[in-house]
């Protein structure tokens, strides 16, 4: 495929962080065009890392749209949630301290969240810090982890536990990417794509009802709108709130959970959008106990998650201590108090650190296992 399946005209969002602001280019066949690139390079010294799964089929159309005197090297790690260690980060330094590059040297990362995420962790120390472009192939990461500059790995006792904040200099989102994507990385993006709806815009999340099928079948109009909308909702929110010390917090409905989830099954054995699912769900069903939501609202949110694709029970060999335990151990939690994203309605969420810690437990009896 050379030329773009689409008919979606490319178009640019900023995110605004004073020097640091950085646009995010959307649109269909943007790999290969030097335009989308060129701007952004700090120079002519350029690493490309990659994965084995991505390599194949985007490296050679990446680097064709680098100029013609750049250095180009690029380094291909294994695939998998595995490769997101600090090991791999130490690979990325060798390469480029083996290839002599100086502090004007670009890192581009094709690939997912965990390409996207170990390499801006990689860019964020190198020789102090330098530049990089995030070019995000999977819904999850061109909606989600390429934007923000959330950068980081997993430790062995915690996922993403070592990173730092580091912003790209451009994320920029081929569409036509999508195409070969597994259905399940589909859905387990369309789960962060949801999770925008309800945290912060009803109105997009009853679009999001209407067009589910047009985005798991692709259709280009729909999944270029569902991108921009959702980057256009993480753009407005990192900009209030880069380093998360109040709203970009609620970028984590159904994180909490979700991680648990995760954590408890062994990463990758649940997709981080699957287990995000789940969580999104328990958080629905909580804000109902609280009195929040009312029925119909859950049945909403159950609804959309399992159009999407996505699992709708918790792993049925996971007890309530199993889910207690893992969550005490989250990010957001202040002075060992559970700081919990919740539904006040479908589209506002809201940091709620008072759940009784009976209703929790409540929850995490009754909600339904496989
Ligand atoms: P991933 O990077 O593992 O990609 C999923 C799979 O799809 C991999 O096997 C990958 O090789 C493959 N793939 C990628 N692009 C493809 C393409 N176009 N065609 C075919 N196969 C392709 O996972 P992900 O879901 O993209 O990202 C998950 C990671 O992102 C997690 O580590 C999570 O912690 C992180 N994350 C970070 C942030 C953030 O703000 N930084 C936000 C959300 C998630
Ligand atoms: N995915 C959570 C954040 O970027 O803050």
């Amino acid at each position: 495929m050379t030329e773009s399946e689409t008919s979606t005209v490319p178009r640019t969002l900023q995110v605004a962080l004073g020097e640091r602001s950085y646009p995010i280019h959307i649109g269909a066949g943007l790999l290969g065009d030097p335009a989308w690139l060129t701007p952004y390079l700090a120079g002519r010294q350029v690493m490309i890392v990659t994965n084995e799964a991505v390599a194949p089929h985007y490296l050679a159309r990446l680097k064709a749209g680098l100029p013609s005197d750049a250095m180009v090297r690029e380094l291909v790690l294994p695939d998998g949630e595995a490769t997101k260690t600090l090991a791999s980060v130490g690979l990325v330094w060798d390469a480029l301290l083996e290839a002599g590059f100086n502090r004007r040297c670009t890192l581009i990362a094709l690939g997912g969240g965990v390409i996207g995420d170990m390499v801006g962790f990689a860019a964020a120390c190198y020789q102090r810090g330098v530049a990089f472009i995030q070019v995000p192939t999977t819904l999850l990461s061109q909606v989600d982890s390429s934007v923000g500059g959330k950068t980081g790995v997993n430790h062995p006792l915690g996922k993403n536990m070592i990173g730092a904040f580091w912003q790209p200099r451009a994320v920029l989102i081929d569409t036509d990417t999508l195409r070969t994507l597994p259905a399940k990385e589909l859905s387990a993006g369309l789960a962060e794509v949801i999770k925008y709806g309800l945290i912060r815009d009803a109105e997009f999340l009853a679009w999001l009802e209407d067009e589910m099928t047009a985005l798991r079948a692709l259709q280009p109009e729909a999944l270029a709108w569902a991108i921009e909308r959702s980057c256009r909702l993480k753009a407005e929110i990192v900009a209030e709130d880069e380093t998360e010390q109040g709203v970009r917090a609620l970028l984590n409905l159904g994180h909490t959970f979700g991680h648990a989830i995760e954590a408890h099954q062994g990463y990758g054995q649940w997709l981080h959008g699957e287990a995000v699912g789940v969580g999104m769900l328990m958080a629905a069903e909580l804000s109902h106990r609280l009195g929040w939501l009312n029925a119909g609202d859950v049945e909403r949110t159950a609804s959309i998650i399992a159009a999407a694709g996505l699992p709708l029970e918790a792993p049925a060999d996971m007890g309530v201590e199993d889910f207690l335990t893992r969550m005490r151990l989250d990010k957001k939690n202040v002075d060992e108090r559970l700081r919990l994203i919740l539904l006040e309605a479908l589209g506002r969420a809201v940091i709620h650190d008072q759940t009784p810690r009976e209703l929790l437990e409540e929850l995490l009896t009754a909600f339904p296992r496989s």
